[in-house]
């Protein structure tokens, strides 16, 4: 490969540099300025939602949304076995006890028949994760949540652009949580939102995330608050990539394209697939390698030939200081032992990710 292929770093280039340019020389580079409440109101607008508030990661966005939520000490929240770390340590934040339930093996994402079988009276809340662009069964889940009074956190921050019954994901449950950390479909260096159609709680997270500062007496705070703000710079970089949204939406989508047609025919071969109610963004493509080929020994002749892949994030339960809250999820180890992230990056050409294609049948050996 004489191309150099990303697996995931971020496009920015002129668009951003000029909005950059702007945001510095208007003098705005913290949290305040224009920028910031631009970025909120386009998001809301294309996401066909109420209320966006911009914050400094997704990580704060799910704290936020658990915060706001009341949820603390003796709840129990349901998260997903295949996720990041990120979705999970907001819980404990809080005080409150994760509870992991294990994947469905075609979507990768939470199964609600389990969500079902791990309630009990301390349940709070769900926390879905729209896996690698991948939007979750959103219908069933908030079926679920309304029958035993849950709340719903969706963890929308690797699934921007995905929609369930054509409705964009993070506008199902009590709030979305979106991340545009340098690797996501649109970046601001680091930075998320909260985003809800209740505009009563979102005004709250808004004042909270300003260190709790009174409205109308600039010098009181009436209780404990954050400084989870996001500055003009990183909105100015948002409002940039924001213009290309759907120019990366089109070519992560092509870039799957290209993978199923060179690769779906491998008997071993199994893409991350959608619930038939989803449409994936794509964020990444992701398959597995079923059978007894070894994954590390693929990667590693991946890597020799400069095709850079990622294994899936490992069963949230195998960390160290989550061992604790470990359940059986064998649908997660199964996907974990065998699922590799392809190149998605939009710095790719589509014939950058032809070759890489076939890169990767000839080391399958297909
Ligand atoms: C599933 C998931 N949840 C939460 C996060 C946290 O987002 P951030 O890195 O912006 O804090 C990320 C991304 O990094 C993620 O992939």
């Amino acid at each position: 490969m004489f191309r150099k292929i990303e697996l995931d770093a971020p496009c920015v280039g002129t668009i951003e540099k000029e909005y950059l340019c702007k945001a510095i020389d208007s003098g705005f580079i913290s949290t305040f300025g224009p920028y910031v409440p631009e970025f909120e109101t386009k998001m809301a607008d294309y996401l066909g939602i109420k209320s966006c508030v911009a914050v400094q990661s997704g990580t704060a966005a799910i704290y936020m949304a658990l915060y706001q939520l009341g949820i603390g000490h003796g709840d129990e929240v349901i998260v997903p076995a295949l996720t990041f770390t990120a979705t999970v340590n907001p819980v404990l934040y809080v005080g409150a006890t994760p509870v992991i339930v294990d994947v469905d093996e075609m979507t990768w994402n939470i199964n609600p028949e389990k969500i079902m079988e791990a309630v009990t009276q301390k349940t709070k809340a769900i926390i879905p994760v729209h896996l690698y662009g991948n939007p979750c069964d959103m219908v069933e889940i908030m079926k679920i949540a309304g029958q035993h009074k849950l709340r719903v956190i969706e963890d929308a921050t690797e699934s921007l652009g995905a929609k369930v019954n054509n409705k964009d994901t993070g506008g199902f449950g009590d709030f979305g949580c979106l991340s545009f950390n340098g690797n996501k479909l649109i970046s601001t260096g680091g930075g998320g939102m909260v985003v809800s159609n209740d505009a009563e709680q979102m005004d709250r997270i808004r004042y909270l995330i300003n260190q709790a500062k009174d409205k109308d007496k600039a010098e009181v705070h009436s209780e404990m608050g954050f400084n989870y703000r996001m500055t003009n710079i990183e909105a100015a970089l948002g409002l940039a990539q924001m213009e290309k949204i759907s120019a990366f939406l089109d070519k992560k989508r092509s870039f799957r394209k290209i993978y199923q047609n060179a690769l779906s025919d491998l008997p071993f071969v199994r893409f991350q697939e959608p619930h038939p109610t989803g449409t994936q963004s794509h964020w990444f493509t992701c398959m597995r390698i079923i059978g007894e080929r070894r994954l590390l020994d693929i990667m590693e002749k991946l890597k020799e030939k400069g095709v850079p892949v990622r294994r899936i994030f490992a069963p949230i339960g195998t960390m160290p200081y989550l061992t604790q809250y470990s359940r059986n999820c064998s649908s997660a180890v199964k996907i974990f032992n065998s699922g590799l992230c392809l190149p998605s990056s939009t710095l790719n050409a589509e014939n950058d990710i032809k070759d890489v294609a076939s890169i990767i049948r000839e080391v399958l050996g297909g």
